[in-house]
């Protein structure tokens, strides 16, 4: 009876905040829409926060090679990866300079018992200052970074381009391979490079079908870095390829532009947080950084672990 008048009563509050907001001007509307969506993100955010403090203790031991203890940093105060140094290179890229310290830092949590990976490399800015975490790491030698790539130009890639070399830009749907390789000659040694393709389609561009789809023939895989597009599709084509080669409790997957689901408005192209969500039985949330859009995941045995990411 009383949840009856209940369900009654909200249906009269929602049916007349309707009646009203249908005679607002549709600007007023869409600000408080995006508004109410900000808030949504800043509590999903808290709750994260929250559950990375009770959670702590079941971070299995892993440390750097200097010594340090990885932990739990979600949007947390201090992020030790903001002391570290960075050579300065001009190696055209879309990390902000807290995700190129990121990359560098947790370089430093190799320790040899597998492949890593980076998908998604553009001109080789994030490979470089990756590779910069790598080579001090004593445990990466005589290892390379495997780099894929669908190295196929899209559109969006234009405003990216600086002025030195806009008059290279390539034309949309031709290969900019060479282009990656000219930038990264210096440290090439370190790099097995290849050209393959997660999806046909990304963000309304096609990709060319000609290119193989990505596989992975290597062993087990320690260091996963994803910098290649938020839809579903995309996500789950690495993951069904490469998911076979995770170490449980060891494999750290790296998500560059797993933050890009925060955006207001709503980008509907971005899944990146439902993947992780559907996934949340394998995926645990490591460190969601401040400055950036960079979260990092612990993969764990299917059975090992539920925690949805917020
Ligand atoms: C955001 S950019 C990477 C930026 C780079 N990490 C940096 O530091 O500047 C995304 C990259 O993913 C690649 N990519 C996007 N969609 C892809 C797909 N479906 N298959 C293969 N590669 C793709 C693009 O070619 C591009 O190089």
């Amino acid at each position: 009876m009383l949840s009856s008048v209940r369900y009654r009563l909200r249906g009269m509050v929602r049916n007349s905040v309707r009646w009203i907001a249908r005679r607002l001007p549709s600007s007023i509307v869409t600000q408080a829409a995006n508004s109410l969506l900000s808030s949504y993100n800043f509590a999903d955010e808290l709750q994260r926060m929250q559950q990375a403090d009770r959670v702590t203790t079941q971070i299995p031991e892993m440390s750097s090679f200097r010594g340090e203890r990885l932990q739990q940093y979600v949007l947390a105060s201090i992020e030790p990866w903001t002391r570290f140094p960075l050579t300065p290179t001009t190696i055209p890229g879309m990390l902000t300079r807290a995700e190129e310290k990121y990359y560098t830092w947790i370089a430093g949590f190799y320790e040899g018992v597998g492949d890593v990976v980076e998908i998604g490399a553009w001109l080789g800015r994030s490979t470089s200052v990756l590779v910069q975490g790598l080579l001090k790491n004593p445990k990466f030698s005589g290892h390379k970074l495997h780099v894929f790539d669908g190295f196929t130009w899209f559109e969006t890639m234009n405003k990216w381009m600086p002025s030195d070399m806009r008059s290279r830009t390539p034309q949309v749907g031709e290969s900019f391979e060479h282009l990656f390789r000219e930038q990264t000659a210096e440290f090439a040694e370190h790099l097995d490079c290849r050209r393959m393709r997660l999806a046909a389609n990304f963000g309304g561009c096609l990709c060319d079908d000609t290119i193989p789809e990505l596989t992975w023939s290597g062993g087990p895989i320690e260091l996963l870095f994803i910098d290649c597009g938020g839809t579903l599709d995309v996500n789950e084509t690495w993951f069904r390829a490469l998911e076979k080669s995770f170490i449980p409790n060891r494999t750290l997957i790296v998500m560059q532009d797993w933050q890009n689901f925060k955006s207001v408005p709503y980008p509907c192209w971005v899944h990146t947080k439902q993947f992780t969500d559907l996934h949340a039985d394998r995926l645990r949330l490591l460190h969601e950084i401040k400055e950036g859009g960079i979260a990092c995941f612990l993969y764990t045995s299917p059975a090992g672990h539920r925690q949805p990411t917020g």
